[in-house]
């Protein structure tokens, strides 16, 4: 038996899809647990490359099976289109591969709207957020009206189900924001279809994965966005609607406590972040440049999901052991290490000066960070390209003394590192 947990450690972006096809090739369940299609997970393989949304990453390898679990939200047109696009590229999915939790809630087009006309209400205070619904569907599932994902399986009711739910938001988005309405009838119309087509995938994913780990097989959890954008634990108010961080694959694919063995936490060599929200080693101008990249190169820091231009800095160590503290990470994965060869400095964060105090920790967790400003540790760069470096002693010195530096901040180790977007670019401790 083994469960393994994959968390992003910041903001999101890490390159958890990546981390996830790697250690997939072992596994035999694949499962995502939290968030929808605000998700963006590249994985790529040779001149392939899948963007993966809603269907864990993991399930490119032939031998998995991919769960999307109870505590996600799912838009069913945009799980449909990504099933179709993964087919296009040679990837079998059918009910037998794919298995989606009936209680997994149901994205709508007026959680849709409602999202866009909530943001566009906030004005200069509106969090950025991906537009996708997830706020508002993860709203009716706490205000139990949501939709879940086991009405698909009554096609007549599902219909009822939807009428009433876009009428109910119709309500809100005409008197509340001036938006306009939607057509009920005809949402529900192409819902009924999806529910058609999706109806054989929905099941029991609890027992389905309980199951498997009694009979000694191995679960991976596929998480979605980033400790620092917990509902609970991130920067709030700028943060997602779901517990990303890691005890949300035990409530989010109903695993009970105890199981884990690994706790994985992925983290970029430096700090990204998608959205509005502090960031205190936030970079700007020629550095920021550096860091993001053009637009050139598939990995440069753009969003998966929206396209957005990503902000980037230098790595925070206050809150990456802020995340290796919630989610009790085991280990860390360090990604994108090559972005940083050529630069002569580098810089991590290594605590916050405040009233002319240096504080290693969080006082009252991530919420407001703007007080605080980074008090740096610099190190030196190397110039060795690392893109095509496989082993650890192959690494520059002054890579291995970096990565020394942020296991010694962190206090866990970090057992994978990664060079480049490719399956093989893998440097394992
Ligand atoms: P996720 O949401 O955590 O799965 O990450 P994204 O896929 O949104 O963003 C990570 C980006 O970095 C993707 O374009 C990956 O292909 C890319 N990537 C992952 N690891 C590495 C790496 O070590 N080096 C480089 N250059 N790109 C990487
Ligand atoms: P992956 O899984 C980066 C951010 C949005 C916004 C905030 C709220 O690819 O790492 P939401 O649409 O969830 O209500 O937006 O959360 N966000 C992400 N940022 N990566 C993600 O997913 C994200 N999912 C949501 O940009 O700031
Ligand atoms: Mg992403």
């Amino acid at each position: 038996m083994t469960f393994n947990i994959i968390v992003g450690a910041q903001w999101g972006d890490e390159g958890k899809g990546r981390v996830v096809d790697l250690l997939a090739s072992e596994a035999d369940y694949v499962a995502r647990y939290s968030g929808g299609d605000n998700a963006g997970h590249t994985v790529t393989v040779g001149e392939q490359t899948f963007k993966l949304h809603l269907i864990p990453s993991g399930v490119i390898h032939p031998h998995t099976i991919g769960v999307l679990g109870n505590g996600m939200v799912i838009n069913p047109a945009v799980l449909l289109a990504e099933m179709e696009q993964i087919r296009g590229a040679g990837v079998n999915i059918n009910p037998q591969r794919m298995r989606i939790s009936y209680a997994a809630h149901v994205i709508t087009p007026g959680h849709i709207a409602l999202d866009k006309a909530r943001e566009m209400a906030r004005g200069a205070g509106k969090i950025g957020t991906t537009q996708r619904g997830i706020g508002p569907a993860y709203n009716d599932k706490a205000a139990r009206s949501g939709i879940r994902m086991e009405s698909v399986l009554s096609p007549e009711t599902f219909a009822d189900e939807i009428m009433a739910h876009i009428e109910k938001i119709n309500q809100q988005l005409t008197s509340l924001y001036g938006a306009p309405p939607l057509d009920a009838q005809s949402v529900a119309q192409e819902y009924v279809g999806y529910a058609r087509i999706l109806a054989p995938y929905v099941g029991d994913i609890t027992t389905l994965l309980s199951t498997a780990l009694k009979n000694g097989k191995y679960v991976l959890a596929e998480g979605a966005q980033g400790t620092l954008l917990d509902l609970d634990h991130g920067t709030y108010p700028f943060v997602t609607s779901s517990t990303p961080t890691a005890p949300g694959a035990l409530v989010g694919l109903g695993l009970g406590v105890g199981r884990t063995n690994r706790v994985v936490g992925v983290t970029k060599a430096f700090q990204t972040r998608v959205g509005e929200g502090p960031f205190p080693t936030e970079v700007f101008g020629e550095a920021a440049t550096r860091l993001r990249g053009t637009g050139t190169n598939p990995w440069d820091e753009f969003g998966t999901t929206t396209g957005r231009p990503r902000r980037v800095g230098w790595l925070d160590a206050v809150l990456l052991r802020y995340a290796v503290q919630i989610n009790g990470l085991t280990e860390l994965t360090l990604t994108k290490l090559d972005i940083l060869t050529g630069l002569n400095t580098l810089r991590i964060c290594t605590g916050y000066k405040t009233d002319g105090k240096t504080l290693e920790n969080l006082p009252l967790g991530p919420k407001d960070l703007t007080p605080f400003e980074p008090v740096y540790e610099e190190l030196p760069g190397w110039e060795k390209d690392v893109w095509e470096v496989r082993k650890w002693a192959d690494l520059p010195a002054q890579a291995q003394a970096y990565i020394q530096r942020i296991e010694t901040l962190v206090d866990v180790p970090v057992s994978l590192v990664s060079v480049g977007p490719e399956r093989d670019q893998i440097i394992r401790r």
